[in-house]
């Protein structure tokens, strides 16, 4: 019953030192780090109106998924309200008695909506438990019923979710033109699109410097968008050394995923991310995953066929998304790649 309070529950039970099994090994734990990039934002303003403009965007996205594999978006169309309410709403589930969230509490990754603290604990090379709790929901293309979906969390996620998917749709034309492709061949590519949000809540933590809200990984899908609010705390590793990501108000992270990485054939990349812990005060981020249905999808993905050529062979063996996610389920994430199994 303790893991059902989440490590809110911990926090909020006064604890001053963190537990032994959040505690990181040395090499995985967040070192101070000085360094001079500066992490990319794209404005995208005028993206529909001028030709000249939205090559101009093409360009910059294409660069920041070719070099980072993550960049910031301002002036994306989604109003400030539906970012602040979203955050807000969310945090309203995490903020409510240990008796009304543990009625979400589960760990069968099937379920629509799974609120839990640590899904991987127990895989043997998890280094550490994540100082962080998780609403996760599927909110496309079936929805969960209002009964299925706490309140008000329910509400703002499938509202933001409507806001998200356009800017989705968007940057994925961006993404497929970056490529030298038409602009919906990604969309078109999908076998059954499908939307997951992770609803993030990071609690403060005593001794911020021994764990971390979640380790170092990958993620699996697509792209990702990430709201975030103004405490900060992600950071990209990029050419080997470890950038923050400013939390810019109003401003959506987007990153690439494992799949269009492997898709691409190495063009964008996937980056290794992590969020570090703080002693200050509570963060909270939503990320919406852009990718397939992990249980309905048997499409075998590999490099696209029109990238290839003699110069460029294919870099990955073919696989399918449900072959990656339960690989990936039944490792956990160990901070290493996950798409070495296909080189
Ligand atoms: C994640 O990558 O899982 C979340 C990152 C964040 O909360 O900023
Ligand atoms: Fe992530």
């Amino acid at each position: 019953d303790d893991t059902k309070a989440g490590v809110k529950g911990l926090v909020d039970s006064g604890i001053t030192e963190v537990p032994q099994i959040f505690i990181l090994p040395p090499k995985n734990r967040a070192e101070k780090c000085e360094t001079h990039f500066v992490f990319p934002v794209i404005d995208l303003e005028g993206i529909n109106e001028d030709p000249i403009k939205h090559k101009e965007i093409v360009d910059k996205v294409r660069d920041a998924s070719e070099k980072w594999g993550f960049f910031q978006v301002v002036n994306h169309g989604i109003p400030i309200s539906v970012l602040d309410k979203t955050l807000q709403g969310t945090r309203e589930f995490f903020e409510q008695d240990t008796e009304v969230k543990k009625q979400y509490y589960t760990r069968d990754t099937r379920k629509k909506v799974i609120y839990t603290s640590n899904l991987d604990l127990y895989k043997p090379s998890v280094p550490a438990a994540s100082w962080r709790d998780t609403i996760f929901c599927f909110v496309a293309p079936n929805p969960p019923s209002p009964q299925e979906f706490p309140t008000p969390c329910g509400e703002v996620l499938m509202d933001y979710s409507k806001d998200v998917m356009k800017l989705g749709f968007s940057l994925l034309e961006l993404l497929s033109e970056g490529l030298g492709l038409n602009r919906s061949y990604l969309k078109d590519y999908m076998d059954c699109f499908h939307l997951g949000c992770s609803c993030n809540y990071y609690p403060p933590c005593p001794q911020p410097e021994l764990t971390m809200g979640i380790i170092q990984h990958t993620d699996i899908g697509f792209v990702t968008v990430l709201v975030q609010d103004d405490i900060g705390g992600l950071q990209v590793l990029h050419q080997n050394q470890w950038v923050d990501v400013p939390p810019t108000p109003a401003s959506l992270v987007v990153n690439i995923g494992d799949f269009l990485q492997l898709l691409s054939n190495d063009k964008y990349v996937s980056v290794e991310h992590r969020a570090i812990s703080n002693k200050v005060g509570s963060r909270m981020s939503v990320a919406c995953f852009f990718g397939e249905s992990p249980w309905q999808s048997s499409k075998l993905y590999g490099p696209i066929t029109e990238l290839l050529s003699e110069d460029n062979p294919p870099k990955y063996r073919s696989t399918t998304v449900k072959d990656h996610t339960s690989y990936l389920y039944n490792r956990g994430l160990d901070g290493t790649s996950a798409l070495s199994p296909y080189k």
